[in-house]
């Protein structure tokens, strides 16, 4: 079943990598490709396809056959609605298939050719396929790394390829979801520093606050995690499209620490000159820093939120616990 799960995905990104070769609406996509500033390398590398405008193409390739038709109906390749007519999931779209660690296709996400929503479209959770496990890129990232110093974790499909396409093969991109516990565990596992470079929008904000208190509980001694943002409008994909792998790792180098980050944006929402700030920063830091799994880290943070509001470390760690329900 399942191996058969992975051979019917893998002859679907091959099928779709077909279309963009064969079918008569090629020219429209790859002029898009090409727009995007992808080489014909960098879409053969990532096996990057097209799903045709069309309700049927995927049900009559693979779905001729009822047992097919109910195995493409578990991995979502194809939808059903109320009146129990079946059709293809991805229409008219760039299809970029994603693999797990061991480098089997378990999904797919399809972006749309020009304006139109939703922008991106992925497969919904499947037997096979877990959006908080896997990583876009892990795989190639792992065929093109010895040994990996550091990776980035971006935002999108096309931050990933762009920055492939230009030398820059450590980059790897959650799916649509704020990086996991078990994403940056799995990092974690292959290397000692991981460099969050999102958009400077609310979203990426928000995306690496996320990541952030995901990874506390995973902060171990000797490994590392920084942060930088993006100026508005800007990407991993626009900006090593403009300035290159160099400019891209002259960016990089001003990520900011996690100590740093995790301050700035407490403080953001807080106002410190005031007693209720304090306590709140307090109130809020503190359960976070507990999660910390160095000694290391966990020591900084604490000297660091002390130094802020004026006190002594010891004093932090004497505060009386609260009571177990504060009345308000
Ligand atoms: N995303 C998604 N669904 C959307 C929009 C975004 O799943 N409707 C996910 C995709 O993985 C996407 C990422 O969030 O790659 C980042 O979104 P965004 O910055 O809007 O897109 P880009 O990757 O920059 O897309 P592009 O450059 O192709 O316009
Ligand atoms: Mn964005
Ligand atoms: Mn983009
Ligand atoms: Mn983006
Ligand atoms: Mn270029």
């Amino acid at each position: 079943q399942q191996a058969d799960d992975y051979a019917l995905m893998d002859a679907c990104a091959k099928f779709f990598a077909s279309q963009l070769r064969q079918h008569p609406d090629k020219q429209r996509v790859i002029d898009y490709l090409k727009g995007r500033g992808l080489s014909g390398q960098i879409v053969k590398d990532f096996e990057i396809g097209y799903a045709p405008d069309a309700w049927d193409t995927v049900m009559k390739q693979f779905g001729r056959h009822k047992d097919a038709q109910s195995q493409l109906l578990a991995l979502k390749m194809i939808t059903e609605n109320d009146n129990g007519r079946r059709y293809d999931f991805f229409r008219d779209r760039i299809m970029f298939p994603i693999r797990d660690r061991r480098g089997r296709v378990v999904g797919f996400g399809g972006r749309v050719l020009d304006k139109g929503e939703p922008k991106y479209l992925n497969s919904p959770e499947t037997r096979i396929f877990h959006k908080g496990r896997e990583l876009y890129g892990f795989w190639q990232m792992k065929q093109a790394e010895q040994k990996i110093d550091s990776a980035v974790l971006v935002e999108g499909y096309m931050d990933v390829v762009a920055l492939a396409q230009h030398g820059v093969t450590n980059a790897v991109a959650s799916l649509g979801t704020a990086a996991t516990t078990e994403h940056l565990q799995l990092l974690f596992r292959h290397t000692p520093l991981v460099i969050c470079c999102f958009d400077g929008d609310r979203a990426g904000r928000d995306a690496a606050w996320r990541a952030l208190e995901n990874a506390l509980p995973l902060l171990k001694d000797g490994i590392d995690m920084r942060f930088l943002f993006l100026p508005d409008g800007e990407d991993p994909d626009s900006l090593v499209q403009r300035e290159g792998k160099q400019g891209f790792e002259e960016q990089l180098k001003q990520a900011r620490p996690l100590t740093d980050y995790f301050f700035e944006h407490l403080l953001d929402t807080l106002d410190i000159t005031t007693d209720a700030g304090k306590s709140r920063l307090v109130g809020t830091a503190k359960p976070l820093i507990g999660q910390v799994a160095s000694d290391f880290y966990r020591d900084l943070l604490m000297n660091r939120l002390a130094q802020l509001l004026g006190r002594d470390p010891a004093q932090l760690d004497q505060l009386v616990p609260a009571p177990e329900k504060a009345k308000v």
